[in-house]
């Protein structure tokens, strides 16, 4: 009760309480909707609206509360922090733009679908302080708003003193609220998300939002599908008035925004499009899982596709796609192979991870969508300039669908990334124009935010990272080569202690082959390991899938999940975040492999009377007697002990399965006896 008020009255949000993870049957088979119970000595562990993990403890301005940059002209090594706003406009912000020669646009809508299935820093409940000022009205630092400056000599805003800025929610009882628990705590923001790589954008972080996505109108463990049009396969099913509204400019189009398991579905239409896919892939698996398995009822259809779609996500993400982001295999980079899972390891976000490391991506956006046709030739209405692309769910209804977007990210290149060619100008000047008086400038966002969590500068993480130690700016010739580059920053930043953690971050040369420099290699590996290790529920853990499924799960492609989803997505590069060239050119849909979802398929125990007794147990059967496997290469990187519960397990099954099997065929001997002593009776008559 205290807690509420104290959360009322003060803006923050209470950390989820305790979890007794008491209903041991379900959390041993499926994961808990908001990530809790996952860990089960640790239930809270990478559950939703939990705090980010602190990987180096925050620096406040007042130690415990207030981000550095909020007293104006207070200085930091002889020097006041450069207005975030600046260091965008001289630094980050570009107009000229490289097209990468390798990856494809799919690198980046992947990373961002990626990322939004496992942070989102929970706002400030109100954007209204305390004392009733609105952020979007005032440049004054007043909780939560802390708005960014604009400096003189700006090269768009003229008219307005700042870009509004609210803070993100704190936990209850960290920051200024822990004065009132007795103990001086520094602030700690939440992740409304769960941690763990679990598709919780498609299903949502908490029971109520799960709920709302499922379609309980039947008992077929399906989710909820919105408009269908001629030609098209569903949409996302419309919002209910919740969240944002998409219905900014009337004269444009009166649809309003979609809704999906995280909130930010609709902030631009390429991620839209996105959710939309994987949308179609739950109820393409739970159709095809009922048609195996008649006596499967809604809830286990549900899950059983869930946990299908989620191992997906993880074989995309950590087989095809981060190989790409560091240039090399798993095994080679320095997450080295899955050893099991670790109940020791916690897999929350990091702070430092979701503020500053994966908002790499942000540099790898082209300032327009490509929309194409079957032809790969752009549509009628043309490409899309991103600033036309946020919050438009329209235009997905009324301009094509999913498939042109789609394609445009898989048949054009990705933004390079170069020394003075960082985030573009439709991103820092053109951002959700429609809702704001003065457009966003999501690179300032990224800076200001960094500030706001308290992440310590750019040199300190470099220490943790074991990097070369910096006390000039030339120290940094090895990570920036760009002589230009390090100028401009000992302009804005007086002492390389002052550097933000993402404007170094991002401003470090690629290292070769890669698409991030040193730091946030280290930064992003520390935590794709912890997101892979500490998942009791992680794809390759021997007691999630059995062997045969497992393998069926490692087929899986993206181009896999276009043919299928897509409208009408015919041609495809196997390799989606490839560009396509000789060695990946363009195959049709049925040359790319797919995953046999028959290895679910589930004899039921008193279903003999049912017509397809016959051809289940021959699929079945086929099954069973399958080429032999190849146990020595199935657990090679099994330790000695995971290999015996492994074989164990297997063995057990196998056994369970031959009885299983047995008994049917003795079911039918029989059936088959009476069908021949009856023939025999009638013909005889
Ligand atoms: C057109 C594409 C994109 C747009 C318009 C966009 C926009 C945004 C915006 C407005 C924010 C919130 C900034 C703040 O208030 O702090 C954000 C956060 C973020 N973005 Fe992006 N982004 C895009 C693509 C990406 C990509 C490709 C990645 C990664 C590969 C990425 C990773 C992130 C991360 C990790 C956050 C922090 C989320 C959180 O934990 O709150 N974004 N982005």
């Amino acid at each position: 009760m205290q807690v509420k008020e104290i959360e009322r009255l003060s803006g923050c949000t209470g950390h989820r309480r305790r979890q007794n993870c008491t209903n041991r049957c379900f959390h041993h088979k499926y994961r808990a909707i908001d990530g809790s119970c996952n860990n089960l000595r640790h239930p809270t562990w990478g559950s939703s609206h939990t705090g980010f993990r602190r990987v180096l403890q925050p620096i406040y301005e007042n130690g415990f509360s207030m981000p550095v940059g909020w007293e104006k002209g207070r200085r930091y090594y002889g020097y006041p922090k450069p207005a975030a706003r600046l260091v965008s406009t001289t630094l980050i912000s570009t107009h000229a733009i490289t097209s990468d020669d390798q990856i494809s646009h799919m690198v980046m809508q992947w990373g961002q679908f990626l990322d939004h299935d496992l942070d989102h820093a929970l706002p400030s409940v109100s954007s209204e302080s305390w004392d009733g000022i609105d952020c979007k009205k005032s440049c004054d630092n007043a909780a939560p708003c802390f708005p960014m400056e604009v400096p003189p000599g700006d090269p768009r805003i003229s008219n307005r003193r700042c870009i509004d800025f609210i803070r993100s929610s704190a936990v209850c009882g960290s920051g200024a609220t822990s004065i009132l628990w007795g103990d001086l705590m520094p602030r700690e923001q939440l992740n409304q998300l769960t941690s763990y790589l679990d598709a919780s954008q498609v299903y949502g972080y908490d029971d109520k939002l799960g709920r709302d996505l499922r379609d309980f109108t039947t008992d077929r463990g399906l989710l909820r599908e919105g408009p269908t049009f001629p030609g098209h396969k569903p949409l996302l099913p419309y919002a209910s008035g919740q969240f944002v509204d998409c219905r900014r400019n009337p004269l444009e189009s009166s649809i309003n925004c979609f809704v999906a398991g995280d909130i930010r579905a609709n902030e631009q239409v390429g991620l839209l499009a996105m959710h939309t896919l994987w949308l179609r892939e739950h109820n393409r698996i739970a159709r095809a899982l009922r048609e195996m398995n008649p006596h499967w009822n809604g809830e286990k259809l549900y899950q059983e596709a869930r946990r299908i779609v989620g191992a997906e996500m993880q074989h995309i993400t950590y087989r095809h796609w981060l190989p790409r982001i560091f240039g090399s295999t798993i095994e080679d980079s320095m997450l080295g192979s899955y050893r099991g899972y670790d109940p020791n390891v916690d897999a929350s976000i990091s702070n430092v991870f979701a503020t500053a490391a994966l908002r790499f991506g942000h540099s790898l956006i082209q300032p327009r969508l490509e929309r194409l046709n079957a032809s790969f030739q752009p549509i009628p209405q043309g490409p899309l300039n991103l600033r036309d692309a946020f919050f438009a769910p329209w235009r997905l209804v009324e301009e094509g669908g999913v498939d042109p977007l789609i394609r445009g990210m898989y048949a054009t290149a990705a933004k390079l990334k170069l020394p003075e060619q960082n985030l573009n100008v439709e991103l820092t000047e053109q951002l959700f124009r429609t809702a704001h008086a003065v457009a966003l400038d999501l690179a300032a966002m990224n800076i200001q935010r960094g500030r706001d969590h308290g992440l310590p500068g750019y040199v300190k993480w470099r220490d943790y990272c074991n990097m070369s130690r910096v006390e000039t700016f030339e120290h940094l010739i090895n990570d920036i080569s760009s002589a230009r580059v390090r100028q401009k920053l000992r302009e804005l930043y007086g002492h390389p202690n002052n550097i933000d953690v993402w404007v170094g971050g991002i401003l470090e040369d690629q290292l070769p082959g890669m698409k991030v420099g040193p730091l946030f290699k280290c930064l992003l590996l520390e935590q794709f390991r912890r997101t892979r290790d500490g998942d009791r529920f992680w794809y390759e853990n021997p007691s999630i899938f059995r062997a045969e499924q497992l393998v069926q799960i490692q087929q899986v492609s993206l181009a896999r999940i276009l043919c299928d989803n897509g409208d009408n997505i015919t041609r495809v590069q196997p390799n989606v975040f490839l560009l396509p060239e000789s060695r990946n050119d363009f195959v049709n849909c049925d040359e790319i492999p797919y995953v046999d979802l028959n290895a679910w398929s589930d004899c039921c125990e008193n279903c003999e009377d049912r017509d397809n007794t016959i051809s289940r147990v021959r699929r079945e059967a086929e099954k069973y007697f399958a080429p032999s496997r190849d146990y020595v290469k199935d657990t090679d990187s099994l330790s000695r002990e995971e290999k015996i519960e492994y074989l164990q397990r297997m063995f057990d099954e196998s056994n369970r399965e031959t009885k299983r099997l047995q008994q049917q065929s003795d079911n039918l001997s029989r059936r088959m006896k009476e069908l021949e002593l009856f023939l025999k009776d009638i013909k005889t008559q």
